[in-house]
């Protein structure tokens, strides 16, 4: 990256926290991304934004937040809000600007995650096709197997980060596995899903350098993969989108690459972090993990909890596409407003006492997986492995506990979990 291009993000940092800062004084209160201490506890800002108004405009960040679950449910539902950047002239401009010729390359190649009907609509018919219920729920025993080799390696340990054991490679290896990828290339692609993830919010160059490199990587790496299995697709997840390439008008050959690139990645750090961070909460919660123990059947009402109460996508963002008035509010064009899931989540008019993680909880309502047509397709899949994690840990140490100084929370406001998390077996 080049040296004026770096002091040009360092600066906009800089110029962000600064503005972020004079908005607390004005206002009392502000959203301030990179502040430790909202990364340490981002549910306080939001608590405090949400009793002033259900969307709060951010000076720093110029863009709208949503600050309650109702109004961020509506902008997920609402057609005139879309997540194509590329339709926004001047926003293109800005971002442009700022970027390398690689980055420009994904830029205008997105994937579905940042398309708008109709492009979207048919990718994402054809990529669901490979997340069906009744075919997750029978990937189970695979999934056992898999959690048992990880768990295997622990058996000698008195204490082991549970990221390092589990919750990075499982998800790693059932994608991997779901799209008949081979096994030595797993480290390979752990490594550039979260070079990728950690480059989505940062302004470090050397870390947006490495977010740049990984995603041209793994693109080289399908088209690797991809050309060795043309004329011999198989019925895997890749096999699949190769048939529906090569059966003609219905995905592209770069669509096909972003597809797969997209499948590898949005399972892999967001379920990493749903189990390291329910299991975070519950070793941190006392009688917890005691009462899981006594009555497993409560671990997918757990998986839930621990969803709403510390969700691994903190937030997503949508842009107006025609100028509007929406919940009081006049929205131009091209305005960005981002839906705060952590702040959602935690809505005391939803959720009564929404601090409070409990296992037991009735009819919890979150929106982690997201809401209306980029529901997340995974969720099914990612709800399985926590399980199947959360069973087999139960019964393997009983009485296992948090181990060592308190875990810090990650620097990635909008990707939350810790970086390590050390447990002992009690
Ligand atoms: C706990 C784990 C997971 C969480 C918290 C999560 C969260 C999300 C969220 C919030 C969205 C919607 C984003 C938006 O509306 O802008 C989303 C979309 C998506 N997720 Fe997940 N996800 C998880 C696991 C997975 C897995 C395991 C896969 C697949 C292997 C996956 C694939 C996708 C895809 C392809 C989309 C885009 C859907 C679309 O644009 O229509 N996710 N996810």
């Amino acid at each position: 990256m080049r040296l004026a291009q770096k002091l040009k993000t360092k600066t906009l940092l800089t110029l962000m926290r600064g503005v972020a800062g004079a908005e607390r004084l004005i206002k009392g209160h502000s959203v301030d991304l990179f502040n430790p201490a909202f990364l340490e506890n981002p549910y306080d800002t939001w608590g405090k934004l949400r009793e002033t108004s259900p969307i709060h405009y951010s000076m720093a960040l110029q863009g709208y937040w949503t600050t309650n679950f109702d109004v961020a449910q509506a902008v997920l539902l609402d057609k005139r809000f879309g997540s194509d950047v590329r339709k926004h002239e001047k926003r293109v401009k800005r971002i442009k600007s700022n970027m390398s010729a690689e980055q420009l390359e994904n830029f205008e190649n997105p994937s579905m995650l940042s398309l708008d009907p109709p492009d979207h609509s048919r990718i994402r018919k054809l990529a669901s096709k490979g997340f069906l219920r009744k075919y997750i729920q029978s990937l189970e025993p695979d999934i056992a197997k898999i959690v048992d080799a990880c768990l295997a390696k622990t058996s000698n340990m008195p204490a082991f980060d549970v990221l390092d054991v589990l919750a990075k490679p499982l998800p790693a290896i059932v994608i991997a596995e779901m799209m008949g990828l081979p096994e030595s290339d797993h480290q390979q692609f752990q490594t550039w899903s979260e070079d990728l993830i950690e480059s989505t919010s940062t302004s470090d160059t050397g870390v947006l350098e490495k977010g740049a490199k990984a995603n041209q990587a793994l693109i080289n790496y399908f088209r690797k993969i991809i050309a060795a299995r043309r004329g011999n697709p198989g019925d895997d997840l890749i096999g699949q989108l190769i048939a529906a390439e090569e059966a003609g008008d219905t995905l592209s050959e770069i669509e096909l690459y972003n597809t797969c690139l997209l499948l590898l990645v949005a399972g892999h750090e967001t379920t990493t972090r749903l189990i390291s961070n329910g299991m975070y909460l519950l070793l941190s919660t006392p009688g917890s993990w005691q009462t899981l123990r006594e009555n497993p059947s409560l671990i997918p009402n757990a998986i839930e909890e621990m969803l709403r109460v510390e969700p691994p996508v903190q937030a997503t963002q949508r842009f107006a596409t025609e100028d509007m008035d929406f919940h009081n509010i006049h929205l131009k064009r091209g305005d960005i407003i981002f839906i705060s899931i952590a702040a959602g989540n935690r809505d005391p008019a939803i959720n009564p006492n929404p601090d409070k993680f409990d296992i037991q909880r009735q009819d919890i309502k979150q929106i982690s997986f997201g809401y209306g047509i980029h529901l997340c397709i995974g969720s099914a899949l990612a709800r399985l492995e926590a399980k199947v994690a959360f069973e087999k840990l139960l019964a393997m140490y009983p009485e296992l506990q948090l181990s060592g100084p308190p875990p810090k929370w990650g620097t990635n406001p909008f990707f939350r979990g810790h970086n390590k998390l050390m447990v002992s077996r009690g």
